[in-house]
């Protein structure tokens, strides 16, 4: 039962947290039930898990370890609140899900995307989105954004411009294989990138079959 649950993904300032708002804004407009959370995070416990990844030193996890940690996240963050707000019909709109973890974890640090399935698998029961949006923009930009906005991602956007264009590389590989994923360009301004939001997800309004 995943026909509303839609993942915001892209790389550091692309604008997930400012569409994934307005989006939300608008289902409620229609009248739409929504939960808007996001990961690492969405439960007390996931978010408890979530201090430990976002905050301290860039090195402070390898890839490894910061990819059990994200799925132990998950697996709280599926189980307790994505499972039965699907089960009760709502529409669960993500900021970040298991994605992120392919780009970040597997691309830009390395880890074996075979072995990161497997353990998304373990995490989830094989959840996944029915529509992922990535946001792409280029690195510079992205990074100039968060800095204005301040992080409460630190410990990522501190890592090195290298690192960030692995991740934004690893993202547009993913969405070139995933027909669940859209493309969105998000350099453009906040309403042309809602508009195009809103194009993808509004034919998903129909009742689920
Ligand atoms: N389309 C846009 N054009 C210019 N600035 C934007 C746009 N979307 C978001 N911003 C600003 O850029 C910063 C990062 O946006 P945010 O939504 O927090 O990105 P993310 O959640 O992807 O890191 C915020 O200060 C936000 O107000
Ligand atoms: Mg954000």
């Amino acid at each position: 039962m995943t026909g509303r649950f839609i993942s915001f993904e892209g790389g550091e300032g692309a604008g997930k947290t400012t569409q994934i708002k307005r989006l939300a804004e608008r289902l409620r407009g229609e009248g739409q039930d929504v939960v808007l959370t996001r990961e690492p995070g969405g439960t007390p416990g996931a978010e408890a898990i979530r201090e430990l990844l976002v905050t301290g030193e860039t090195g402070r996890w390898n890839g490894r370890t910061e990819a059990l940690l994200m799925n132990a996240a998950r697996a709280d963050h599926v189980a307790r609140l994505i499972l039965p707000a699907l089960g009760e019909g709502k529409w669960v709109l993500c900021d970040r899900f298991g994605h992120s973890t392919l780009a970040y974890q597997g691309v830009a640090r390395g880890m074996d995307l075979e072995e990161l399935l497997a353990l998304h698998n373990i995490a989830t029961e094989g959840l996944w989105p029915a529509k992922t949006l990535l946001f792409d923009l280029p690195v510079r930009a992205g990074l100039a954004r968060a800095g204005v906005r301040g992080g409460t991602e630190a410990r990522f956007e501190g890592e090195a411009l290298a690192f960030h264009e692995k991740v934004r590389a690893g993202f547009l590989a993913l969405a070139k294989q995933d027909k669940c994923m859209t493309v969105i360009d998000a350099e453009r301004d906040a309403d042309a990138v809602a508009a195009h939001v809103w194009r993808v997800i509004e034919p998903m309004l129909r009742p689920l079959p």
